[in-house]
């Protein structure tokens, strides 16, 4: 037999037990940004090099060694894209959608980073991701925290807390960075090698270090709050008085510094202790100067995106996977007529009952072998159509899940009944 070829490590298959999951998170996701008044852009997997390496940063794990990045066959350096931002701004910049404009943007889609897989972080993964532009106050920074506030209550998903942080704008955190780079300078034999390549390209992502070696002079570094200007200063201010006044709780977090450069003033991520290292299931902010270094007019802007597959893997957890997949019910035919009969009955519920989730057995064989296959399609009731129903308009009730006694309904009360035992996530 011939070798099999296998799929590249840190990408992943997303089998059929696993889409209703991933088609009920988008769905929800899709609904929530359409009722906020997000339009959807769709923008190609691949991009030049350069788009990246201009947004996102040189000195940035991303660019320095996660890209994919390959010549195409005349020569030009493409890159698969490792986030969507800089695609979006891109697109919007080519296609005219930026300039004297607001825009609420989203898209979503595989990204791709060459990092060590491991649970929660792979080489494919994918984003929903929403791009803001044109609105320079704290309010839209408030809406893009309450939408991604909705989807985690719409989605059933706990224990999410908030971390915010604000960066300045460049030419704070310039000054910034200089007294930092003077402070590490002086505490130089307590930085790690990974800190010290950092000092000259990008000190600020010292303040992120995951080093407990590192702890007691990251800990006594000058604060980035401290070099904030009144302009800056009164944005967090007035996003901060948003979040406590519609109830979403928060932590101040001065380390949050974020792996792109693009950023300024405000940063937040939305992070759970259930998923081990890779807690951090959402992440935005403020990004006033990308437009500008693209090319672009100076538009404000602001987006985050969420890691989609860190979000199934809390779904996972959680009973809803059980309930989506799950048919309500399941048609038991017995005989040739009931099961002639038994198709239409199903095909007129489907138009009456859009939502109804019912699975038809085929393929014949007694009662037992029939209920077999319903109890083992995880259904919650199994309809049951014989000979005797037939000729009494009548059809069997069966609760599958012990939830009382099979019951004879008559056909005319089959609808309603059905009605009423639906039952979808978040219903119950
Ligand atoms: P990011 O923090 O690089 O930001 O990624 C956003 C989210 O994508 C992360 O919080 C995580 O949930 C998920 N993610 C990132 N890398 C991986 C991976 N290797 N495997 C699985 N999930 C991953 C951005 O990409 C920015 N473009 C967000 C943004 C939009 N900022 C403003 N607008």
């Amino acid at each position: 037999m011939a070798k099999q070829i296998q799929a590249i490590r840190g990408m992943k298959d997303i089998l059929p037990r696993q889409t209703p999951l991933w088609q009920f998170l988008e769905d929800r996701v899709r609904s929530v940004l359409d009722r906020y008044g997000y339009a959807e852009i769709r923008i190609p997997v691949v991009e030049m090099t350069e788009l990246f390496k201009r947004s996102i940063g040189e000195v940035t794990d991303i660019v320095e060694k996660e890209m994919y990045t390959f010549a195409d066959r005349n020569g030009d350096s493409l890159t698969l894209r490792p986030e969507g931002t800089a695609g979006c701004v891109r697109a919007g910049l080519e296609n005219g959608l930026i300039f004297n404009q607001t825009q609420r943007l989203w898209y979503q889609g595989p990204m791709f980073r060459h990092e060590r897989p491991q649970q929660g972080r792979y080489r494919q993964f994918h984003q929903v991701g929403v791009e803001t532009f044109g609105l320079a106050g704290p309010d839209i920074d408030l809406e893009l925290i309450l939408i991604t506030a909705r989807i985690w209550r719409e989605l059933g998903l706990q224990g999410l807390e908030l971390q915010l942080n604000t960066l300045g704008t460049a030419e704070e955190r310039g000054h910034y960075r200089d007294r930092l780079v003077s402070y590490f300078q002086s505490r130089i034999d307590a930085l790690d090698d990974d800190s010290r390549r950092r000092l000259e390209g990008n000190p600020l992502r010292i303040l992120d270090s995951k080093n407990p070696d590192m702890a007691a002079v990251v800990g006594e570094a000058p604060t980035l709050m401290a070099h904030l200007g009144e302009a800056s200063l009164q944005h967090f201010e007035q996003l901060r008085q948003g979040l406590d006044a519609a109830r979403v709780s928060y932590v101040l977090n001065p380390r949050l510094v974020r792996g792109l450069d693009y950023y300024s003033r405000t940063v937040f991520e939305w992070v759970t202790g259930s998923l081990g290292a890779q807690g951090t299931v959402c992440a935005g902010g403020r990004y006033d100067g990308l437009v500008e270094q693209l090319g672009g007019k100076p538009t404000t802007a602001v987006g985050f995106a969420i890691g989609l597959e860190r979000v199934i893997a809390m779904l996972e957890s959680s009973d809803v996977t059980e309930r989506l997949s799950r048919p309500d019910v399941y048609l038991v035919m017995l005989g040739e007529a009931a099961a002639r009969e038994g198709m239409q009955l199903a095909e007129r519920l489907r138009d009456a009952l859009p939502a109804l989730r019912l699975v038809c057995h085929c393929g014949g064989g007694g009662f037992k072998n029939q209920l077999k296959k319903a109890d083992k399609s995880r259904a919650r009731y199994a309809l049951i159509l014989g000979e005797d129903e037939l000729v009494r308009n009548e059809i069997g009730f069966k609760p599958l899940r012990g939830e009382g006694e099979q019951q004879q309904l008559r056909m005319a009360h089959l609808q309603e009944r059905l009605a009423q035992a639906i039952v979808r996530v978040n219903d119950d």
